[in-house]
């Protein structure tokens, strides 16, 4: 992993891993609820681009009834992404997979082979708020013997798996799902419980992979402060995160 050298408060060399791929945001304009814009779209690559990214895998969602996208949709969005990106001069590789909420959709999609994936093999997935859904460890084994690897987007999002010790985290883990923390839920901006669950996954070292989850700028304004915080800067730091492999 590349090391940037910086002064901290005491002046003493500390060193800032650098966060190169990012594999979670919303900035195909108009096709969910992030980015409605070409220009939003750009504004906030360009400003994901300051952090230091060099690589975006953008995952528009994909609920059944909510944000009907197919494949053919979100490779349309990021054609006009790439064709905007080029006449900017912004410096970046765009690549689209998909954000796909739990539901009977993703099942036929699995079954089908239609799933957009990243990196050839990862599928991203989030679940219910409110409540785990009783297929769950059926879908995640129909998966996983497609040679395909389940991640769970924002896991200490879902306060039904803040049990004692995390153990809903770590038979998810046993199961073969890596997790997918979001970069603002250590900085407190989701809630306090949240912001718990995630220093303790950190600690755990059973985050996977970082992501911006960025939806608009209020985001990227936050991000470049969850950059700097010690909890994230921690898990740049653990060879297990995934993120910079996937360049
Ligand atoms: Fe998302």
């Amino acid at each position: 992993m590349k090391i940037l050298s910086w002064f901290n408060r005491n002046n003493s060399v500390s060193t800032k891993p650098l966060l190169n791929v990012d594999i979670h945001s919303h900035l195909i304009p108009g096709i969910d609820d992030g980015a409605q814009s070409i220009d939003e779209s750009l504004r906030l690559i360009r400003g994901l681009c300051d952090l230091g990214y060099k690589k975006i895998i953008t995952t528009p969602h994909v609920m059944l009834g909510t944000y009907n996208n197919t494949p053919e949709i979100i490779y349309n969005g990021l054609q006009k992404i790439r064709e905007a990106i080029k006449s900017s001069g912004i410096q970046v590789e765009v690549e689209a997979a998909a954000e796909y909420y739990f539901d009977d959709h993703f099942i036929k999609q699995i079954s089908d082979q239609k799933l957009l994936l990243f990196s050839d093999k990862y599928v991203l997935f989030e679940l219910p708020v409110m409540f785990k859904p009783p297929q769950l460890e059926d879908v995640i084994f129909e998966i996983t013997t497609r040679n395909l690897i389940p991640v769970l987007a924002h896991p200490e999002r879902y306060l039904y798996m803040h049990t004692k010790g995390l153990d809903a985290y770590e038979k998810l883990k046993n199961r073969g799902v890596l997790l997918q923390l979001n970069l603002l839920s250590p900085i407190g901006y989701y809630s306090k419980p949240i912001q718990n669950v995630s220093k303790q996954l950190i600690k755990y070292g059973w985050i996977d992979l970082l992501g911006s989850d960025m939806h608009n700028e209020k985001h990227l304004h936050f991000s470049k402060r969850a950059l700097e915080d010690k909890h994230i800067i921690e898990l740049l730091n653990q060879p297990q995160l995934l993120n910079n492999k996937l360049i």
